[in-house]
């Protein structure tokens, strides 16, 4: 079974060709970072515009990449949320013309549910049920997932998403856009242990997330030197600051894995790119307890494959949508209740 996947919540235009769900054919991302880079973050309207610029010769691109005729495709999947209202618009709309052109079922993805799938994509497979930590740079959130679409929300963040925090501080310091990959780069050659910082709500039974407490204990750092007319030690900041985070989400995620019984663990999302975070939850796997899947770093951050997955269990349920779908800015799932 042949399924053309696409994705277009945010500042990524991206289509991939999925074969059984778990094959990946093709899969182009169009990333906007260079549009974006100047306004130092997303600016909605451009974003929108650009997708409308890149959907159609990207799909073109994509079937031929793959090597697949538009009518070997039997079903189209799209992410209607979470998300940017003009850019998921986008995309929908793409995919509904599609589906009504050829007469295949369309299916309707949640963003953050398909990141979380990425761990499919890979060759070893998670089982059921698992624990997930979704970090990006919309999203931070922790679910206890009984199967591919049923999943319970454990905590999220209360204020900024951790990929957000990374943003804004690489901001601050004028690094550039997008902050993460900048950032973790910088931090290898800084001393994690050299500037404090908070961690927040990290001793709390509970398992939200908070980064604007960090953030701003960053801000009132860097402040404090430029106004004493010091220099700003920027890879030891970096590496401080990286160091923090991970052991924030670390922290609450073995928790999690704890609190449910958890014994497989998956992390999504771009922050899921991180080299710090992936190098400790490596070594907490190690010592036993919990099995780990992590997505290869281009399934973490935004892309059409994992959609692809989602879209697939979607339709072998035959969980298909039809042309009234809307989309959505914001998810709201269901809590987990023991
Ligand atoms: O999943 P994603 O591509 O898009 C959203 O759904 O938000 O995540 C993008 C976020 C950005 O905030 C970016 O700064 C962060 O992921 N990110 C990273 C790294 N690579 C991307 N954060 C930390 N370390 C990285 N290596
Ligand atoms: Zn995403």
């Amino acid at each position: 079974m042949k399924l053309l996947a696409l994705e277009t919540s945010c500042d990524e235009t991206a289509f991939a060709v999925l074969e059984d769900g778990e094959k990946v054919c093709a899969n182009l991302v169009a990333s906007q970072e260079e549009l974006h880079r100047r306004f130092g973050g997303i600016v909605p309207e451009l974003a929108s515009r650009k997708h409308m610029e890149l959907i159609l010769p990207l799909a073109q691109q994509t079937l031929k990449e793959a090597q697949v005729r538009l009518d070997e495709i039997e079903a189209v999947a799209v992410t209607n949320g979470p998300g940017l209202i003009g850019s998921l618009v986008i995309g929908v709309s793409f995919a509904k013309a599609l589906s009504y052109a050829r007469g295949i079922p369309l299916l309707a993805v949640d963003h953050i549910n398909a990141h979380f799938l990425a761990a499919f994509l890979e060759e070893e497979k998670p089982s059921f049920p698992l624990v997930a930590l979704v970090v990006s740079g919309g999203h931070t959130a922790l679910f206890y997932v009984k199967d591919y679409l049923e999943f319970y929300l454990l905590g999220q963040t209360r204020d900024d998403a951790a990929g957000e925090a990374f943003d804004k501080v690489a901001k601050l310091l004028g690094l550039g856009y997008p902050g993460g990959r900048i950032i973790s780069r910088l931090a290898e050659e800084g001393d994690p242990e050299r500037i404090p910082l908070p961690r927040p709500l990290l001793n709390k039974d509970v398992f939200d997330f908070s980064f604007s407490g960090l953030k701003t204990a960053v801000v009132n750092f860097v402040n404090d030197l430029r106004r004493k007319g010091l220099p700003v030690p920027v890879h030891d900041l970096c590496a401080s600051f990286e160091k923090a985070v991970v052991e924030v989400l670390v922290t609450k995620t073995l928790n999690a894995l704890k609190f449910t019984g958890g014994k497989n663990l998956v992390v999504a999302g771009g922050v899921a790119a991180n080299k710090r975070l992936r190098q400790t939850l490596r070594e907490e796997a190690a010592k036993g307890g919990f099995r780990l899947f992590l997505p290869r770093p281009a399934y973490c951050t935004d892309n059409a494959a994992m959609v692809g997955v989602c879209g697939y269990h979607k339709w072998r349920r035959r969980a298909f949508a039809d042309l009234e779908l809307d989309v959505y800015a914001r998810s709201h799932f269901p809590r987990y209740q023991g």
